[in-house]
């Protein structure tokens, strides 16, 4: 059993109090290898945000939970000695069960998602209740989940979106002990957030999409007023990497995210962490096959990841400066 508070990781409580009241969102970045790992923290310490690194199913698959529980705890040393002590989470992404949680937590991680969100109302209530139990006996905090997003989560695929129903969520909370919540207002997971035919196209032929469902989100706030709302899938999409990408061998059809005013909208309420990981993924894409189409004889990985380090830095500088709020918040 390791406690994360030996490892320096703060847990989500604090944090999420701050920034209801600040008026801002914690970025949460998913990571799985060691350059999204050096890029979020050289961006956070140079932004001075408090951060949370996400782990999800696919990279304890990737990456081996172990490793990456040691590369957060080498990330609090790394922050410090790029001259900053931010606040760090260590938080489990869409967790599936109770074992996975409990070992998550006994092994450092700080916080943990339990996502019964595709469960029947009563058994999500129960599995996240259990969760809540153990998890505060270590003062580790925990996030649910009511709605359904649309798109793949994991293993789990959903044609449609089940948006929160207001109605539930006092009852939820009240009844699981959930530190925050995770809703549905049409966000949802990956690059392609939104059928063209749900979209309009702007002048440039650009896809648009219809834009979240505040009011869900204004309703949810009167019943559970100052608690913590999280927001998964919650990338942008950035056009630039889209046709970087499309022009040096790729192929993304209809790519399109969430605008970055309307996150801005949400981290001004008591939305208080953004998921982001899709973004990253295209920013290391697109600086990657852009070596490799400009630079055919290179091949030493320094010089395409590098590269692609920067980019992801600068995109993590940008989502705390420009879009969540959360730079100067350390
Ligand atoms: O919620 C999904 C995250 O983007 C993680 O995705 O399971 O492919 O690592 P992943
Ligand atoms: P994106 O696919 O929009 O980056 O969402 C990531 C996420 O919600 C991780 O849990
Ligand atoms: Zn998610």
């Amino acid at each position: 059993m390791v406690s994360y508070k030996d490892l320096g990781l703060v847990n989500t409580r604090d944090m999420f109090a701050k920034a209801i009241k600040g008026g801002y969102a914690i970025p949460a970045f998913n990571f799985n290898n060691m350059e999204q790992m050096q890029a979020i923290i050289q961006a956070c310490v140079e932004a001075s945000s408090p951060v949370i690194l996400q782990v999800s199913a696919g990279a304890r698959k990737y990456a081996n939970q172990t490793l990456l529980r040691y590369m957060a705890q080498g990330a609090v040393e790394y922050a410090k000695e790029l001259g900053k002590n931010i606040p760090i989470v260590l938080h489990l992404d869409h967790g599936n069960s109770f074992e996975l949680c409990k070992s998550c937590i006994d092994m450092g991680f700080s916080s943990v998602m339990i996502d019964g969100s595709h469960l029947p109302y009563d058994e999500n209530v129960a599995l996240t209740k259990q969760v809540v139990e153990y998890a505060h006996q270590h003062d580790v905090t925990v996030e649910g989940e009511l709605g359904v997003l649309a798109g793949v989560e994991d293993e789990v695929s959903a044609e449609h979106h089940t948006y929160t129903d207001p109605a539930d969520v006092i009852d939820f909370v009240q009844k699981t002990g959930v530190d925050s919540l995770a809703i549905s207002i049409g966000t949802s997971h990956g690059a392609n957030k939104f059928k063209p035919e749900q979209c309009t196209r702007n002048a440039e032929g650009i896809l648009v999409p219809p834009e979240l469902r505040f009011d869900i989100l204004a309703e949810i706030e009167k019943k559970l007023p100052g608690f913590p709302i999280v927001l998964h899938g919650s990338s942008s999409v950035p056009q630039e990497y889209v046709k970087i990408i499309n022009t040096h061998g790729g192929a993304l059809k209809d790519a399109v995210g969430i605008p970055e005013e309307q996150l801005r909208k949400a981290a001004k309420s008591a939305v208080c962490k953004i998921n982001i990981d899709s973004d990253g993924r295209l920013a290391m894409t697109a600086a990657v096959r852009k070596i490799f189409v400009d630079q055919p004889a290179e091949f030493d990985p320094r010089k395409y990841l590098g590269p692609a380090r920067d980019e992801l830095k600068k995109l993590y500088k940008h989502k705390c400066e420009s879009v969540l709020g959360s730079a100067g918040k350390a």
